[in-house]
């Protein structure tokens, strides 16, 4: 790669974190976070995503109890192995969906929308981007997409300000790295070049 500059470094070198420190960040760097979020492009300039960040530790908690509890009731949808894997993590110990970040920041849009999975996905690029700028670590959380028709999670969702109308597509787990994450390979033969 010849080319090379601020934005070009930022997205080789953001990873998903996954220890982070107790500290939270502060207001004017979520500011940064959000204000990035809602910059991203949607489809037909729809911009009808919601984006909820929390950051009250008691509130995060008791949400990883009711997603502890919904894991243990819920069965995939599909053959997806990861899924599996989660769910049996879920059981144990001191698990925690979003790696006891501060900051959770969940993306929901609107019903029967077809790219509100995509809108969303693009904010939470910038969201990443953003936070590995500030020097802060992200990562995308899944799990309250998979939960998303789960009712306590739905009820408790409400309670944070989340309509139970609204899609649940993704989260991201935001505060300072309390460890980095090494960068996984690249796979060989995902792009090709037609001139
Ligand atoms: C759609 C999607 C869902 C993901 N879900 C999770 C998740 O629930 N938990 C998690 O720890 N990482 C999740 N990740 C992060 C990936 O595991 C991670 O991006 C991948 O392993 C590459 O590592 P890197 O982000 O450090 O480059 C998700 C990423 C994407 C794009």
């Amino acid at each position: 790669m010849s080319i090379s500059n601020e934005i070009l470094t930022c997205i080789r070198e953001r990873r998903s974190t996954r220890r982070f420190t107790e500290e939270q960040i502060s207001p004017a760097q979520l500011d940064a976070l959000l204000d990035a979020a809602i910059w991203a492009p949607s489809g037909g300039n729809n911009q009808s995503w919601l984006f909820t960040a929390v950051q009250n530790k008691d509130k995060l908690l008791r949400l990883n109890g009711i997603v502890i509890k919904a894991f243990q009731a819920w069965t995939p949808d599909d053959g997806y192995p990861g899924k599996l894997g989660i769910k049996e993590n879920s059981q144990k110990e001191g698990y925690n969906f979003y790696f006891g970040a501060p900051t959770l920041i969940i993306a929901s849009n609107k019903p029967r929308y077809q790219n509100a999975m995509a809108d969303c996905a693009l904010a939470m690029q910038n969201i990443f981007l953003a936070a590995q700028s500030l020097g802060l670590g992200s990562c995308y959380i899944n799990q309250l997409f998979w939960l998303r028709d789960e009712p306590a999670v739905r009820d408790y969702l409400q309670e944070l300000g989340i309509p139970k109308e609204r899609v649940i597509c993704s989260a991201a787990a935001i505060g300072f790295k309390g460890a980095e994450s090494p960068a996984p390979a690249r796979k060989e033969g995902t792009i090709q070049i037609v001139r």
